[in-house]
């Protein structure tokens, strides 16, 4: 690893959606490119950290001087997280799916003949929240994302406690003047929400976003 701020610390990254399968070749997942998460993962591997970054599927290179383990569902990033932990800084930037399937059909499901099929729908489990409320996993300092819609500072300080997070990094995900979304989008606006309060952080490229959480993350652990 880099000599840096970090060095000497394991920084475990969650990236990405998860799939939750229907069947063989079909699957419901949440909107995520894991662009935010793999540039906080790179960040914190420049800063000198040991950084695992465990990836839900998606199409981007494995950072520099980063440790990739890659995953499908939900299920397969929880086990993943509690394999690579302990570590001094978790940071949960996946869209983990709420719900998977409850039967998952060992053979694709036709069409013809039949009527569509109704989707049996069960909860996934929260895994920041797990985490979280696990002293034996929780790392230092816990870092969980929220994109919200609208009062977004309110509900992520909410979120951040029900969660047993240390930080959440909030950001605005409804469209903004010109229509543009976040999502798959190059720049991203947060704010980081504490038991301190909230700073607020200019629209930045997602790479700026990164170094500047991660910055903030180094500082926070001395
Ligand atoms: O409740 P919500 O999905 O908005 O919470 C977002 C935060 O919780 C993110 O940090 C996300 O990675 C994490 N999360 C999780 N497991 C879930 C759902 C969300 O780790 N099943």
């Amino acid at each position: 690893p880099e000599d840096g701020p970090l060095s000497g610390r394991h920084v475990l990254v969650t990236a990405g959606p998860t799939h939750e399968p229907i069947d063989p070749v079909r699957y419901i997942a949440n909107r995520s490119s894991g662009q935010q998460g793999f540039a906080i993962a790179a960040a914190a591997a420049q800063l000198g950290a040991q950084v695992t970054l465990v990836a839900g599927p998606v199409n981007l290179p494995t950072p520099p001087g980063v440790d990739r383990v890659d995953v499908e569902s939900a299920r397969e990033m929880q086990e993943a997280v509690k394999r690579a932990l302990p570590a001094d800084v978790a940071i949960m930037v996946a869209a983990v799916a709420d719900w998977r399937t409850k039967d998952v059909a060992t053979s694709k499901l036709k069409k013809r003949g039949s009527a569509p099929p109704v989707l049996m729908l069960t909860e996934n489990p929260d895994i920041l929240a797990t985490v979280g409320a696990t002293p034996a996993l929780k790392p230092k300092l816990l870092v969980g994302f929220a994109a919200e819609t609208d009062k977004v500072i309110e509900h992520a300080q909410e979120k951040r406690k029900r969660k047993g997070a240390d930080w959440i990094v909030a950001n605005d995900v409804s469209f903004d003047a010109r229509g543009r979304s976040v999502m798959g989008g190059k720049s991203n606006t947060v704010h980081i929400v504490t038991a301190q309060g909230v700073e607020h952080l200019p629209e930045m490229p997602k790479d700026m976003v990164a170094m500047a959480l991660v910055e903030r993350i180094a500082h926070a652990l001395v």
